[in-house]
């Protein structure tokens, strides 16, 4: 298993093609930007809920989305990958090359995934370009997750049914200069999405 970009094995009989339809010229087509926008935090803290928010109201003003959520590509295309730090960093290698390609194609991404680990955060930000991820810290104590728990994944943790779980026996590392940090404690997910919809709008960022 790779663990880190530095393993990936060169390719030196591969070259980059280039086409003749920009990225630019697709984004100029849509009428905004492509960005993508990284939510990261603790299982239940609200990161698929608030991205399901943003991208309804989004949608409704014009703009081209999708959502890349770790439940649903664990059962895709990542359904190989397990929860060891070597199957996480691949888990968000892929899905930050998959956010690319959706950059590329002019979609503004919103990327939903715990992504415990700054260097694999950082990883992912290399990939999609520094200038088209944000870092989105979704904040909610490990307590009030547990108190959550909507998939009873907690309690399993505790009792040692599920291995390697992020918060109980697997770490999260916080952001530590998250581009905005929500703190799903203090708002609730409409107001949480809300302030990312209007932090988005405030810096132009589409
Ligand atoms: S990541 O750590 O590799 O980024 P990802 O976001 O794709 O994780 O998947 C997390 C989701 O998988 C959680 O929301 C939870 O529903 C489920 N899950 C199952 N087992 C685990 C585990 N051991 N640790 C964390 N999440 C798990």
């Amino acid at each position: 298993m790779l663990n880190s970009l530095s393993q990936i094995p060169t390719q030196p009989d591969l070259t980059s093609e280039v086409f003749a339809v920009s990225r630019l010229q697709k984004e100029t087509l849509n009428g905004h930007k492509a960005i993508t926008l990284w939510l990261t935090g603790l299982s239940a803290s609200g990161k698929s809920t608030i991205a399901r928010l943003l991208e309804e109201q989004l949608h409704y003003q014009g703009i081209r989305t999708i959502i890349l959520d770790g439940d649903n590509t664990r059962l895709g295309i990542n359904k190989d990958l397990d929860f060891s730090p070597a199957g996480r960093t691949e888990n968000i290698r892929r899905v930050a090359e998959i956010a690319k390609l959706m950059n590329d194609a002019g979609i503004v991404t919103i990327a939903c995934f715990i992504s415990p680990m700054i260097a694999d955060r950082q990883m992912a930000k290399q990939i999609i370009g520094e200038h088209s991820f944000f870092e989105v810290f979704i904040d909610a104590p490990l307590s009030v997750c547990m108190e959550r728990d909507p998939k009873g994944l907690y309690k399993k943790a505790v009792a040692g049914a599920v291995k390697d779980f992020t918060g109980i026996t697997a770490p999260y590392e916080a952001p530590t200069n998250a581009d905005i940090r929500i703190e799903t404690t203090v708002h609730n997910s409409t107001e949480s999405a809300n302030e990312l919809l209007t932090w988005i709008q405030a810096n132009k960022l589409l």
